[in-house]
């Protein structure tokens, strides 16, 4: 028999089998499918043992010797698909990464018999991205043996890109708690967004989502995120300002990028109005001179690159934890 599970906070340690004496700061996950419902110290868990990879630097480690890990990207990625490539190459795993257009998919085979395929060839965790919202929560109770990690899916979640956001925060500020985080640009289709307003409220973090009205979620729907279209105002006092391209992929009807630019760019002048030294951050991809401006995006208070370098130490943290090493 097979179950389907339509909701990620379905996984429980019962559904685990963790046994009920395994302390409940152990890490007992099987998949990572979104920080929603994601507590407080398992975050902090994934934080402390990216802080242990980040310290390895090149050195080789060796925990998922022997193991497979797929990587399979449905949709286009730069950085998630090569970190995650490269953290399971450092950990010592065997790697298998495949894209739609050279696979059996373009043959319109389902992504439930490409994952059980790849589970046949034993691969012990499987890295997901594809575009269908919360497609991989209906797929993991068909799985016997392979974990399963959400590397985005649709506008739902991208809760490793959420990790390495915040292990680059509390890198470059000291903390988490009390951080006033502002998200700007195009929220709606970010499934970025939705991650980070779930994995910093949980870190105690305040976050402020902007952008055009049609652009936005309800006020609070987002673990409690606050919502406005007033790009001044959500500027003020922040001491993160994370800029989202338009995902117009998502898109149902064409945005003008010249007036979302005129209204929503950050710009020198507009950085101003956040807390001096403010964070700028940017999940990318990047399209610079559209969402943000140059001479942000370059600055000082860039941490892009930091973001991009982070990706490996966290997923590695993340393979690890999920692979029980
Ligand atoms: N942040 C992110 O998901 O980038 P890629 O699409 O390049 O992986």
């Amino acid at each position: 028999m097979t179950t389907t599970l339509t909701n990620h906070s379905i996984e429980t340690r019962e559904h685990a089998g963790v046994p009920s004496a395994t302390p409940s700061n152990v890490w007992w996950r099987r998949h990572l499918l979104d920080l929603e419902g994601v507590q407080t110290w398992e975050i902090e868990q994934v934080l402390e043992r990216a802080q242990q990879m980040q310290r390895l630097r090149m050195e080789p480690t060796f925990l998922l010797q022997g193991r497979v890990v797929a990587n399979v990207f449905l949709e286009p990625s730069t950085r998630t698909r090569l970190s995650f490539d490269l953290a399971a190459q450092r950990l010592g795993a065997h790697v298998l990464t495949m894209s739609a257009a050279e696979s059996s998919v373009a043959k319109g085979e389902s992504l439930l018999e490409t994952l059980l395929t790849l589970e046949a060839l034993g691969a012990r965790i499987i890295v997901l991205r594809q575009s269908e919202d919360a497609a991989p929560d209906g797929l993991v109770g068909q799985l016997t043996t392979a974990s399963l990690i959400n590397a985005g899916d649709g506008c739902r979640g991208h809760p490793t890109q959420a990790l390495l956001d915040m292990f680059t925060i509390r890198e470059r500020l000291g903390r988490l708690a009390g951080v006033r985080v502002t998200i700007v640009g195009d929220i709606r289709h970010s499934r970025v967004a939705h991650s980070n307003a779930c994995g910093l409220a949980a870190m105690g973090a305040q976050v402020v989502l902007c952008g055009p009205d049609d652009l936005l979620p309800e006020d609070g729907a987002w673990c409690g995120a606050r919502t406005t279209s007033h790009l001044e105002s959500a500027l003020d006092g922040a001491d993160v300002v994370m800029v989202l391209r338009l995902q117009e992929e998502r898109h149902h009807e064409t945005v003008n990028r010249a007036s979302f630019a005129e209204k929503y760019q950050i710009t020198a002048e507009r950085l101003r109005l956040a807390r001096p030294g403010a964070l700028v951050m940017h999940p990318g991809p990047v399209l610079v001179g559209v969402e943000i401006a140059a001479e942000v995006a370059y600055s000082p208070q860039s941490a892009i690159r930091d973001q991009v370098r982070n990706g490996v130490p966290v997923r590695m943290a993340l393979l690890a934890l999920i692979a029980n090493t």
